[in-house]
């Protein structure tokens, strides 16, 4: 089992989800953050935390996000681990929320 960020996350990284992670599993992108399944221990301490209510244990999934679990796997190999919380991004209030934000998913 792994926890998942979704796509709200896109656009919005508020990073609180980091400084709850007791294993520093995270990973970030230009305007995103993933977890790496293998180093997760399902601890669910970053899903009341995420503003942006963005993550779910990979069993919850919502049907229309089950490809963001395939989509954690990938990033996690590629992207450097973030281990502090920064600054959400600029206009994260007004994307929070907004449908369709995959299209603007950085890599
Ligand atoms: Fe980290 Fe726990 Fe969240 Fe997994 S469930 S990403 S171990 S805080
Ligand atoms: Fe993203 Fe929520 Fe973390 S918006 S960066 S998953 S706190």
């Amino acid at each position: 089992m792994t926890f998942v960020v979704t796509e709200n996350c896109i656009k919005c990284k508020y990073t609180d989800c980091v400084d709850a992670c007791p294993v520093d599993c995270f990973y970030e992108g230009p305007n995103f953050l993933v977890i790496h399944p293998d180093e997760c221990i399902d601890c669910d301490a970053c899903t009341p935390v995420c503003p942006a209510k963005a993550i779910y244990r990979d069993t919850d999934l919502p049907v229309n996000m089950g490809h963001f679990l395939e989509l954690n796997e990938e990033l996690s190999r590629q992207w450097p681990s973030i281990t502090d919380s920064k600054n959400p991004l600029a206009d994260a209030a007004a994307w929070d929320g907004m449908a369709g934000k995959l299209t603007h998913l950085e890599r």
